[in-house]
């Protein structure tokens, strides 16, 4: 069956980003002029994804407000002949999207157990927001690729260093059966380092079979005391086939302070309005910091 549908998981409350996200949703917070949720987006329409379900939360509106028609906003556009503004406000109200809400913030695998009705089913995928990810395919058509000739689940993994496996869930490999796609023998949800099964961390891009909602419905609450989705795939492992497939590209971790301002960094030198005006200012961030050595006279 065709993979059509992804769900993107949006409700949680940002704490990372406090206060800046005490008002606004942390899927909003811009990389230059895109919320970082748009990148997600587009990596869905890239990846012939057609129809999308946002689950959000409590104060989650502005997302959906990105994403319908502003017509006060775009009269005005016209009648200044801000042609270019008027398209960029435009080219995101014409995705098919669908919003649910999640009630109680009862961890990701509770998130995505919302899903349930809008994917009947059908294989899905779900696309986590703090990864931004480029690669020449997108993550999620090489996991679509994948699901074609397996017909299997798949999650997207890629190596970290051993200490961060703390921050992830973990799969423990069997043996590499094709170029990057690994069979799976386990997945923990952020191990402590000693007891990591490898470096292989899960990265927020999953192909799964609708089996995965029974296991969902009657999954315990795992790590910091949620419904994880990745207990819940390691029970479904037991009844079918899960793989992993490592991702060789590049990814942008927006979910922390650091990889946040990173990611703008490098978007930032990639954006042709700004790009040579934050180069000079890098230079001289970086003299400033390390000054040459003065020549003896
Ligand atoms: C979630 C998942 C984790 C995964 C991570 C990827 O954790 O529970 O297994 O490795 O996303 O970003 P979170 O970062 O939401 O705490």
């Amino acid at each position: 069956m065709k993979v059509r549908k992804a769900v993107i998981p949006a409700a949680g409350l940002g704490t990372r980003f406090l206060p800046a996200t005490k008002a606004m949703p942390k899927e909003m917070l811009p990389i230059i002029d895109r919320p970082t949720i748009e990148f997600i987006v587009k990596e869905a329409i890239d990846s012939g994804i057609e129809d999308i379900l946002i689950v959000t939360g409590k104060g989650k509106q502005p997302i959906e407000n990105h994403f319908d028609s502003n017509p006060e906003l775009e009269a005005n556009l016209k009648e200044k002949g801000k042609s270019h503004l008027l398209k960029l406000v435009q080219e995101t109200t014409n995705i098919n999207l669908f919003f649910i809400r999640q009630p109680h913030p009862n961890g990701l695998g509770d998130a995505v157990l919302r899903a349930r009705d809008f994917i009947d089913n059908e294989p899905f995928v779900v696309m986590l927001g703090d990864d931004l990810m480029r690669d020449k395919v997108p993550l999620t058509k090489q996991l679509i690729d994948r699901y074609d000739k397996t017909h299997a689940s798949t999650l997207a993994v890629m190596r970290v260093p051993h200490a961060k496996t703390k921050d992830y869930g973990i799969i423990e490999p069997i043996s590499e059966l094709d170029h990057g796609l690994y069979d799976v023998k386990s997945f923990v949800e952020k191990p402590a380092p000693k007891d990591a099964p490898s470096e292989l961390a899960i990265i927020g891009r999953y192909l799964l079979t609708p089996e995965i909602f029974d296991l969902l419905e009657t999954q315990k609450p795992g790590k910091d005391h949620e419904i994880q989705l990745t207990d819940a795939i390691d029970r479904l492992n037991a009844t079918q086939r899960v793989f992993a497939h490592e991702f060789t590209g590049e990814r942008f971790d927006v979910g922390n302070k650091f990889g946040y301002l990173k990611t703008a960094i490098q978007f930032g030198l990639e954006n042709p309005e700004i790009k040579d005006d934050l180069t000079k200012y890098l230079k001289e961030v970086g003299e400033r910091l390390e000054p040459k050595p003065q020549q003896k006279k």
